[in-house]
């Protein structure tokens, strides 16, 4: 007999999603959920030592807690790998200007949108927005997220940019949960330098960039590439450098037009290419030949009121692999539930539920290049394991607007129980 910190036992479905290590690229591979019914995880060291049914893992381990899952979904914790959770206030007037007729665009050119979070957090001290992030990512922990993804870019100063780092930093070594620091100084171009923005670039490069890497605080580097923002030669520029650098790197692409952007992160080799609301077949294509993730984010198209979602079907179809996040930020997509964005991706985009479950799990943690560790039920891997309140797995999308999450468990630990 074996000895285990933590046996999870009874599961009516375990999702495993065990038993690939590259990411999954077709719709036949993302339907396979690999589930165990009856089935049982045993938990040592943090890390998962055994999966298997209830009887077989009873056998062989033995472990002073015992959580049993009676009727229950167990599965790996969600990863959400695309937000912006670090920023000061919140932007509620720009949701009511696009129900009553405005675009995106326009009321970011009419002042608002992504410039107008930039003074408060100058303003802000570091204290201030940490603890307004973990305020947010709190409640993300509680709707099953164990790990996810923060951008800076409010701050589009080499200070104020650290000190958004700083706080996300500081977010990962506080909070129970995995946080994955991408720096995003080209996230627009700030007031200052509208009319000279080459010289924001400039900085960008030769002062931005090499602090963020001298204090080693980030591990991407994320632009915003888009009509109104930074140009598909501007983006090769920055992108270069940051990979001369050492960043990786992932993008925002493709979200309002088929600018190319999807051509670019495959041309810069890109780990990730998010948005892609109007990718086009070709920019579909070149993420496929240089295996490209697809970081799809419906909430975002949900809350812009828009009516085109990224074609996931397509890119299922032609062999990309397609993951899910929420894009939580204070303009664009306020969605801090990775269930929702589940619910959003079968309505809109028909994708199955187990597409949508693969995707905001093995695949998501593929685009953090985290697949070896993270996103999965597997021996060796973390122990991030979410308990569902639910019947089957189909009911995670069918019963929206709720929080079907009942434990939260990372590296072992139970971090948020809500029986
Ligand atoms: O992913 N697209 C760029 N960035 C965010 C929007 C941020 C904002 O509006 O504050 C997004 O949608
Ligand atoms: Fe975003």
């Amino acid at each position: 007999m074996k000895k285990a910190d933590l046996l999870i036992t009874d599961a009516k479905e375990l999702l495993t999603l065990q038993g690939n290590q590259e990411p999954r690229k077709t719709s036949e591979e993302m339907n396979n959920l690999s589930i165990i019914n009856d089935g049982a995880i045993a938990i040592k060291d943090g890390l998962i030592a055994a999966v298997g049914t209830t009887g077989k893992i009873l056998e062989g381990y033995r472990a002073k807690e015992i959580i049993p899952a009676k009727n229950k979904v167990v599965m790996p914790g969600f990863i959400d790998p695309h937000t912006h959770p670090v920023f000061y206030h919140t932007r509620e007037k720009e949701f009511e200007m696009r129900i009553l007729g405005k675009s995106y665009v326009e009321i970011s050119q009419s002042g608002g949108g992504i410039r107008s979070s930039i003074a408060s957090v100058r303003s802000a001290s570091e204290d201030e927005l940490y603890e307004l992030a973990k305020k947010r990512v709190s409640k993300m922990i509680c709707q099953g997220t164990t790990t996810l993804e923060a951008k800076s870019g409010y701050g589009l100063s080499t200070e104020s940019e650290i000190k958004m780092l700083n706080v996300i930093k500081r977010l990962n070594e506080t909070l129970p949960i995995d946080i994955v620091s991408t720096f995003m100084g080209a996230h627009e171009f700030p007031n200052e330098y509208q009319d000279n923005k080459e010289e924001y670039i400039r900085i960008l490069k030769e002062e931005m960039m090499p602090a963020v890497r001298e204090k080693d605080l980030a591990e991407f580097c994320d632009i915003f590439t888009e009509d109104h923002v930074y140009s598909i030669e501007q983006s090769r520029g920055i992108l270069l450098r940051a990979k001369e650098l050492g960043l990786k790197v992932r993008m925002h692409v493709d979200e309002i037009k088929p600018l190319g952007g999807a051509e670019l992160a495959a041309e810069v080799g890109a780990v990730s290419a998010e948005h892609l609301g109007a990718a086009s077949d070709q920019g579909i294509k070149a993420l496929q030949e240089k295996g490209v993730v697809a970081v799809l984010l419906p909430g975002t198209i949900f809350s812009l009121g828009m009516k085109k979602y990224a074609r996931a079907r397509d890119m299922m179809k032609a062999g990309v692999a397609v993951a899910l996040a929420t894009d939580y930020n204070p303009g664009s997509c306020n969605c801090d539930s990775m269930q929702f964005i589940i619910t959003l991706a079968t309505l809109n985009m028909k994708m199955t539920v187990a597409e949508a479950i693969t995707a905001s799990t093995i695949n998501a943690a593929h685009s953090l290049q985290r697949g070896d560790t993270l996103g999965s039920i597997e021996p060796g891997k973390k122990a991030d394991i979410l308990i569902m309140d639910m019947p089957s797995y189909r009911f995670l999308p069918y019963h929206f607007g709720s929080n079907n999450v009942e434990t939260v468990i990372k590296e072992g630990k139970v971090i948020a129980d809500q029986k």
